[in-house]
């Protein structure tokens, strides 16, 4: 928990952000794996840590805007819950830790919503995303579960994220935390590495790295050496040599903070020439973002620059052709780049995923473009000095989409569909880091970047 002035310092903030009315944020319960005693590893909401900083299930924060009410909702442990879990400080005790001076029974929240309403007051509450909380806000608001998105506060989303999207110097220093976990299990990843290995012995060791120094994985592991399968959570293949390993992971603090490192390793140790020159101009689209990222840049912009890289790239190794500004124009590399450059992050790896991208990744001077690649790019906004944004560029040859885009004549014409198809097998490389917006442009999280380029990476695994 960090100290108290600040959870008091936030509230204070959102609450002068907001005109009038009632602001319900609710922590979250324990969530059933299997049965409802055994559940899945308690997260916290991260909107509810960064007001209340308290992990604890089942608590719900209220705040007053009209008469600056601070209060929290929830129950101290029967008996019962102390036999089995063992004694807990009362409510009342944590929430003076964050400088809440008040506290009630969870049942008493519903009657205070209801006098609020009556009295035509406005009631703030984000999307929720979990079925208890949704089920929660049906019951105290009187609204249909299936109506709740038309009553979430725009006004509250605006506020929470102006705030929590500038990291201070308490939470980088967190960050930076779950980044040197996160350096740890991509050595580690790499140590392990080798034919004959299964990803899945690879993907349990680096979590439990992620498990031994924090909190545990801030998102499923990717451990593939079918790298061009984006979001590839399947781990019981036998590594082969010759391929590459992507390993996409990352760590989140106990105190919830993330890291997100995608490298894209040799399984034999070596690079071969042709995976060498795809890493390269990979490993040069991150740098060109890491050269360009300041206040007041576009982080779409970003994105094209780096698109831009990959574009020259792949058109010196006769794979694309033409003028690449033109083909980038049309989103004709994202044939290779499907995603998007890079998201915010911070108390979620995707931070405030939840809230709204409207909100996270754009605003009214930015909207999402329908350009191919930009227009599954989750952060397009201006950069401020204190967002922490993720660098992922990347090269895929995806066999489905290849055949998709050659059937449907895509690509503008800038695409060689016959020099593709050499690569037909290749898989994907991505390389990602994580990044500080500073005042005078942008610093790479994390003292330990894990191994980046092919001569480092060799190297470690030559050592090892
Ligand atoms: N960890 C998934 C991503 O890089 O967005
Ligand atoms: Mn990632
Ligand atoms: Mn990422």
């Amino acid at each position: 928990m960090f100290k108290k002035e600040t959870y008091i310092e936030r509230r204070r903030s959102l609450l002068a952000k907001l005109s009038d009315g009632i602001v319900l944020l609710p922590g979250n319960g324990e969530s059933p794996a299997n049965y409802p005693s055994n559940p899945f590893r308690f997260r916290q909401d991260s909107t509810f840590l960064y007001f209340f900083g308290l992990n604890h299930p089942d608590y719900v924060g209220l705040l007053d805007v009209d008469s600056g009410e601070e209060m929290l909702y929830g129950d101290d442990y029967t008996i019962d819950d102390i036999i089995w879990m063992g004694p807990q400080p009362s409510l009342a005790e944590k929430a003076q830790r964050v400088g809440v001076a008040h506290t009630r029974p969870l049942a008493q929240l519903a009657k205070r919503i209801e006098a609020a309403v009556a009295k035509g007051r406005r009631i703030h509450f984000l999307p929720p995303y979990r079925g208890e909380t949704m089920l929660m806000l049906s019951r105290l608001l009187g609204i249909v579960p299936d109506r709740l998105p038309a009553y979430v506060s725009v006004e509250l989303a605006k506020a929470v994220v102006a705030l929590r999207e500038i990291k201070d110097a308490d939470e980088i220093a967190e960050i930076e935390k779950a980044c040197e976990i996160g350096s740890k299990m991509h050595t580690t990843a790499m140590r392990m590495c080798r034919p004959g290995v299964v990803e899945q012995e690879i993907a349990g060791a680096i979590e439990s790295v992620a498990l031994q120094y924090g909190a545990g994985v801030s998102f499923h592991s990717i451990v593939s050496q079918n790298g061009e399968t984006l979001h590839n959570h399947y781990h019981g293949n036998t590594l082969l040599g010759g391929k590459l390993m992507l390993v996409d992971a990352g760590a989140e603090t106990t105190m919830n903070y993330c890291s997100d490192f995608t490298r894209t390793i040799p399984v034999s140790g070596r690079f071969t020439s042709k995976q060498k020159d795809i890493y390269d101009i990979v490993l040069a689209a991150n740098a060109r973002t890491f050269e360009l990222a300041a206040p007041d840049e576009f982080y779409y912009r970003m994105h094209n620059e780096a698109s831009l890289v990959i574009a020259e790239g792949l058109r010196s190794l006769g794979l694309m052709r033409g003028d690449m500004r033109e083909a980038v124009a049309v989103g004709a590399q994202a044939l290779f780049m499907p995603h998007g450059l890079g998201h915010q992050m911070g108390l979620d790896v995707h931070d405030m995923e939840n809230i709204g991208e409207k909100y996270v990744g754009y605003d009214e001077e930015t909207l999402r473009s329908s350009t191919p690649g930009l227009s599954s790019l989750r952060m397009g906004k201006r950069l401020r000095e204190g967002l922490v944004i993720t660098v992922e560029p990347g090269i895929y040859f995806i066999p489905a989409l290849i055949d998709k885009w050659e059937r449907e004549g895509l690509g503008g014409g800038f695409i060689d569909f016959a020099k593709v198809r050499e690569y037909a097998d290749f898989g994907g490389i991505r390389i990602e880091d994580d990044m500080l917006v500073t005042s005078y442009g942008n610093r790479l999280l994390g003292n330990r970047r894990p191994p980046v380029t092919t001569a480092e990476i060799e190297a470690f695994m030559g050592e090892r």
